[in-house]
């Protein structure tokens, strides 16, 4: 089987296979995925087993065949719900014209499409179809649809075709595909070994036992943030403040949607964390009382005194060198980006702030896109375009980790002259 712990090792891959002639293609990727050591499951559409018979596949991988989005499991579980959970990568070879628009559109009618809907893994595509499908706008419409979903796509190639034409559409070689599943992993160690706590979400400053002042934040880009973490190696703790996204699996989750409660596990986190991101929208002030009962109506105006809350992130960047993890912080910001950012991370003593601005024609406070300069004692750093929320995270990650480590390698020791545990 394998032939040593490669980034495959272990991993549990999902092959979703649809009704092309390139069908016979996926058993020599499933193959090639075994001998890395994958752990492989096979899904097929009713079409794909018309090329490919679900015994190939089954006899291969010993393991059941999911050719059936209605389907119960041994224990009697949904078996596409079971390996969506399962699964830590998605492969969809060939991928049909047909597939990618039901992928596109979020229709799941079949056991392929149903797992891929349902899972948080990373999905390849790896297309396969005549030419003039490949290069109609509403292939190319639904590709680009699926590439800010986040998959990622194994091109087609130009070859000779199954109608005898030659030209693009062919399905990527399985090496090929399999090479783009392995990065997906190799990618994943350049944060191995660090601990990483990620704040998310917004607060919500309780007024009663039903009301309270909070903010619009949907901790989507602190969930980016905390999920490529992990892709990336990391072990990551989630602040989570009110959130309207779910939490990545595997990262441990604290909850604290008030501005204290974030405040007390930031704290408790911080001396543990390698990085720590404060990407959540802390309320800046709090009712003074919150009433135990329910506020009632009385016909006269009420007034609200709302008092300061601590400046959480400010706190971290006081701490002593020693316990102080590597910080970046976020700015939102409706004017002077450059001025208002470089005053934030010089008074809350951060290694890096992330600005962006809110309030004009794009507002990013719950897209799924954010358009961001990261500013560092030495100014802007960066000059990136919109981008979905996940290549923002992807992003960052590539620049933080670097300035992590060359922050340690340049004083011997973890950014802010601690010493590293670890290691
Ligand atoms: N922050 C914090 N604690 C607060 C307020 C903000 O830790 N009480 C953090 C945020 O998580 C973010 C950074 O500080 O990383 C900047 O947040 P922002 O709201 O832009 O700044 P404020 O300091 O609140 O300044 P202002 O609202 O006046 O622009």
């Amino acid at each position: 089987m394998s032939d040593g712990p490669g980034p495959l090792a272990g991993r549990r891959v999902v092959v979703g296979v649809s009704g092309s002639i390139a069908a016979y293609k996926a058993v020599s990727l499933v193959r090639l995925l075994q001998d890395r050591g994958a752990v492989v499951d096979v899904a097929m559409t009713r079409a794909a087993t018309r090329f490919v018979g679900p015994l190939t596949f089954a006899s291969l991988t010993h393991r059941p065949v999911l050719d059936d989005v209605f389907e119960l499991d041994a224990d009697q579980q949904i078996a596409h719900v079971e390996l969506a959970e399962a699964a830590d990568a998605i492969v969809l070879a060939p991928a049909t014209a047909n597939l990618l628009g039901e992928l596109a559109a979020g229709l799941v009618g079949d056991a392929v499409t149903a797992i891929a809907c349902a899972s948080r893994a990373p999905v390849i595509v790896a297309p396969a179809m005549d030419a003039g499908m490949w290069t109609h706008p509403a292939t190319q419409r639904n590709v680009a649809t699926l590439r800010e979903f986040g998959y990622l796509v194994v091109e087609p190639e130009v070859g000779e075709l199954a109608s005898g034409l030659t030209g693009i559409g062919r399905l990527a070689e399985p090496s090929a595909v399999l090479e783009a599943v392995e990065r997906l992993f190799e990618r994943g160690g350049d944060l191995e070994g660090l601990h990483v706590v990620v704040s998310a979400g917004g607060t919500r400053e309780p007024l009663d036992p039903v009301r309270f002042i909070g903010n619009r934040s949907s901790g989507k880009m602190g969930a980016a943030l905390a999920e490529t973490a992990r892709d990336r190696g990391a072990a990551v703790t989630m602040i989570a403040g009110a959130m309207g996204v779910t939490p990545p699996r595997g990262v441990t989750v604290v909850d604290a949607t008030t501005a204290q409660t974030m405040r007390e596990a930031v704290m408790r986190a911080a001396p543990n964390a390698d990085i720590l991101v404060m990407a959540a929208a802390v309320a800046d002030f709090a009712p003074a009382r919150a009433s135990q009962r329910k506020i009632k109506r009385s016909g006269e105006n009420l007034q609200i005194e709302l008092v300061p809350n601590p400046d959480i992130v400010a706190e971290v960047g006081e701490m002593p060198d020693d316990i102080r993890p590597f910080l970046i912080g976020f700015a939102a910001e409706s004017q002077d980006l450059e001025v208002n950012a470089a005053a934030k991370l010089r008074d809350k003593g951060l290694d890096l702030i992330v600005g962006n601005v809110v309030g004009g024609p794009f507002d990013a406070i719950g897209s799924d896109e954010n358009k961001v300069t990261v500013f560092g004692a030495e100014g802007s750093l960066t000059d990136w375009p919109m981008l979905p929320k996940r290549q923002v995270a992807e992003r960052l990650w590539d620049l933080i980790g670097d300035r992590y480590r060359t922050a340690r390698n340049t004083d011997g020791s973890a950014p802010g002259g601690r010493r590293r545990r670890r290691s």
